[in-house]
């Protein structure tokens, strides 16, 4: 490097030259590298090497700023000699500078060309107390066994730990060693006593050991990571004692009257009240900013929290219940009813055991929604809990305290969040929970839902009883047979099918429209939606029993419309159907069945999920080959089954179509049914296969506006089958007017809405003739005149 000016004069003895660092925090009799870039660094480097003198090293405040004053540098640096050094390419002078001891800088010194300043050296004390040596010798065990756990530690650092004798020393290698903000250091660094500063430091070592013991554990455990949960709990715990070291927080005193003062307003019952006041004075007793005791701290917060008092008596006023429910939603009149008839029965037996009533429909049907209308009917507070994916019985009933990072299960968390213990719980999609090596969700649930046990729910973070029993429980699901046996035993199912298009252009027009609209920003003059436009919207581009997606397109319009309107180039907007393609893009949904249903061999079934009822369409070809049937489109057994049958029955039934044997020799026939991706099972495919395979050897297409279900039987007998309902639905929304359907399944047309039964025309299969007529047409018997198979 360059020769250094000798030039300079001297500096007084109380006075140095002062390199500020941005985030490099030296501690005495400790060596660090550094690097200096900045000319008034640089000029005290070269002046510190010229004198032979030491440096200041201290930490500045803001590490951005390039030039701070007094201001902007902290108070207390180090002393420090310069033991090698060399000047980098880019000008930057790189050190190892040996921390010799604390000073306190007292006002800068002008007439330099770096920062200099005047400084009081901070001198240790000469014996260290005994208490020092205490905490000296547990900091040593600590550091030992922190450094064990931590890989690539090189074994050297752990004899200079043992070998560090002077506690203050021992205090500032253990500082400077530990993975914490240059500010964190700093505070470290200020603390002169050495008592004070050995606590510090053994209590970030000590919840290092924490985090680290505990990731150990879990990994070992289970090979996953420290989950969110306690993560955040880790962190919190060190954020509160910063916080207190930093002075952020209030006296603890105060802290422990809050408490006490919190206790007394949370009207706990007398056995369990008593049992938190003894913790409390645990918790007085304890060393401030410990794990142990934030945690403790935590348990009486959450207990302090709970709506404990006895609630009220409820006053259910029918008539504005009823009303209220009415005002929600629209249609659902048998379900609105049922509602209404458990809250008459609630209201004149408050006390009595009201079944828990399930919400069962495909996804968008409003059945959380319906939840919501409930508590707002009686007035009291709504509280939802998600079920979906829940597979571990903490989860609902809370992990021990004992467990690091340990919450109450969300049933608690939902009555804290509700604030009453008689309001609306909703246990949002049952259906979707299930057991793991973690326990099984739905014993924890059972005890909720049992009268009998949960007027003394035991939450295992709590560790005490508290009273459920006022609480009335709501559950949904979309598909019932997915809920546990047991906890289906317990509820009462309310069937919520999905909408037909008229029901869906009503929920639009009165509610999914204004909600959009107001979302928006719009007015209602600003922008209209024609009927024509919306039930374009509905049939055109929406696929679904509930509402969801409609809803969402609605928004998609008036979003466009509020633009226009937020540009300035239009003051009112009208969307009629002509103008959804430029939104919207084209139809997702139109044609799909003209397209599809064109050429023989294809057939649309109707098929019942967990989203509701669908279309399903089954296509057929054959190839030369020899006789093999494939099937694709991940089909379950017993949809498998189901084609073999219909192959069979078509070839037995061969003579009566006018097909020949032959037509069946050196062919396979391939049976596919999209979406290949996603799986399908059952037997209710039988007629459509059947009727596909027909259409395809007898060449003639189905009649588009036909859709049908049914099992055959290898007679020709048409069984029948589930979920009439949602299908004769699907069918409708898929602007199919024809419907195949068993005829053993009349009894169940009358739970479709009197509007669908009026516009759907219904055919009543007995046996796969009648299929065949309806589907295929007069002209296809004609060789054979009926098909007299059973
Ligand atoms: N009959 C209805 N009347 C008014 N709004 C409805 C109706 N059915 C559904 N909705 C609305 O549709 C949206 C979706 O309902 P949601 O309760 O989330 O459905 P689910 O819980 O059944 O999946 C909600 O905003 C709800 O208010
Ligand atoms: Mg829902």
């Amino acid at each position: 490097m360059d020769e250094p000016r000798t030039s300079w004069p001297e500096l007084p003895d109380d006075v140095v030259a002062l390199v500020p660092m941005r985030n490099v925090v030296l501690f005495p009799h400790l060596l660090i590298p550094i690097a200096v870039g900045r000319p008034k660094s640089i000029a005290a480097m070269q002046h510190a090497l010229a004198a032979k003198t030491v440096l200041g090293i201290v930490l500045q405040k803001d590490p951005q700023a390039d030039d701070p004053g007094l201001d902007g540098l902290c108070q207390v640096g180090t002393l420090a000699s310069l033991a090698h050094h060399s000047r980098a390419e880019d000008g930057q002078i790189h050190a190892v500078c040996q921390g010799m001891q604390r000073v306190r800088i007292l006002a800068l010194v002008e007439g330099h060309p770096f920062l200099a300043a005047r400084i009081e050296r901070l001198d240790e004390p000469v014996s260290p107390s005994t208490e020092a040596q205490a905490l000296a010798l547990q900091l040593r065990e600590r550091g030992v066994e922190i450094l064990s756990m931590m890989p690539g530690v090189p074994a050297e650092l752990a004899h200079v730990l043992q070998a560090t004798r002077s506690p203050s020393q021992l205090a500032d290698l253990a500082a400077s060693l530990l993975d914490i903000e240059p500010a964190e250091k700093q505070v470290l660094l200020e603390t002169l006593s050495t008592e004070e500063r050995l606590t510090k430091v053994l209590q970030i070592v000590t919840q290092r050991i924490q985090v680290l013991r505990l990731s150990r554990e879990i990994g070992e455990r289970t090979k996953e990571q420290l989950d969110d949960r306690q993560r955040r709990f880790m962190l919190e715990a060190q954020l509160k004692t910063i916080q207190k070291e930093l002075g952020e927080s209030g006296g603890s005193g105060e802290e422990f009257e809050q408490l006490a003062a919190a206790i007394d307003a949370a009207k706990i019952p007398s056995d369990i009240d008593a049992q938190v006041r003894k913790e409390l004075k645990r918790l007085e007793r304890m060393q401030d900013g410990s794990g142990e005791a934030s945690g403790l701290r935590t348990w009486i917060e959450w207990m302090t929290e709970l709506p404990w008092a006895p609630p009220a008596a409820l006053s259910i006023d029918i008539a504005t219940a009823r009303a209220t429910l009415e005002a929600d939603h629209f249609g659902l009149e048998r379900v609105k009813r049922r509602i209404v008839e458990f809250l008459a029965v609630k209201k004149l037996n408050p006390l009595g055991r009201a079944p828990i009533l399930c919400f069962v429909g495909p996804p968008g049907v409003g059945k959380t929604s319906l939840g919501q209308s409930v508590a707002r009917a009686i007035g009291r507070p709504f509280a939802r809990i998600s079920l979906g994916g829940v597979h571990d019985e903490a989860e609902i009933r809370g992990h021990r305290r004992t467990y690091i990072g340990a919450m109450p299960g969300n049933i608690v968390q939902a009555l804290r969040k509700a604030g009453a213990r008689d309001g609306v719980m909703m246990l949002d999609e049952v259906d979707k929970m299930s057991a793991s090596l973690h326990g099984d969700p739905s014993a924890a649930l059972l005890e909720v839902l049992d009268p009998e046990q949960n007027s003394s729910f035991r939450d295992n973070y709590l560790g005490v009883p508290f009273d459920l029993s006022r609480m009335v429980f709501i559950a949904t699901a979309n598909v019932i047979d997915n809920i546990p046996l047991p906890v289906r035993d317990r509820m009462e199912v309310i069937d919520l099918p999905g909408y037909t298009l008229e029901e869906k252009l009503q929920i639009a027009r009165r509610y999914l429209e204004r909600r959009q609209r107001e979302t928006c920003g719009l007015r209602d003059d600003q922008c209209e939606l024609t009927d024509a436009a919306l039930s374009a919207i509905a049939a055109s581009y929406t696929r679904e029993a509930g509402v969801r997606q409609l809803e969402r397109e609605i928004g998609r319009v008036m979003r466009a419309a509020a633009m226009q309107i937020a540009e300035g180039s239009a003051t009112q907007v009208r969307i009629d159907e002509g103008d959804l393609e430029a939104v919207l893009g084209p139809p997702t949904m139109e044609h799909e069945v003209a397209l599809r249903v064109g050429l023989p061999g294809v057939a649309t079934g109707l098929a019942w999920t967990a989203v509701g009822g669908d279309i399903l369409f089954i296509e057929a070809t054959r190839v030369s080959g020899n006789g093999r049937l494939i099937l694709t489109g991940q089909l379950g057994d017993v949809m498998k089954e189901s084609a073999q049958a219909a192959l069979t029955l078509l070839k037995a039934s061969a003579p009566q179509l006018g097909l020949a044997a032959g037509d069946f020799e050196h062919v396979d026939v391939h049976v596919h049914v999209p979406a290949g991706a996603i799986p399908k099972d059952g037997p209710s495919a039988g007629v459509a296969m059947f009727v596909a395979l027909a259409s395809l050897f007898t060449d003639r297409p189905v009649r588009p506006e036909a859709a049908m279900t049914g099992e055959i039987s290898l007679r020709g007998l048409v069984l029948p089958v589930g979920g009439i309902k949602e299908k004769v639905l699907a069918a409708q929304r898929a602007g199919l007017h024809q419907v195949l359907l068993p005829a053993r399944n009349r009894k169940d047309l009358h739970d479709v809405p009197a509007s669908t039964r009026e516009a759907m025309h219904f055919v009543w299969l007995d046996t796969v003739d009648d299929a065949l007529k309806a589907a295929l047409g007069e002209r296809v018997g004609r060789h054979g005149h009926g098909f007299a198979l059973v």
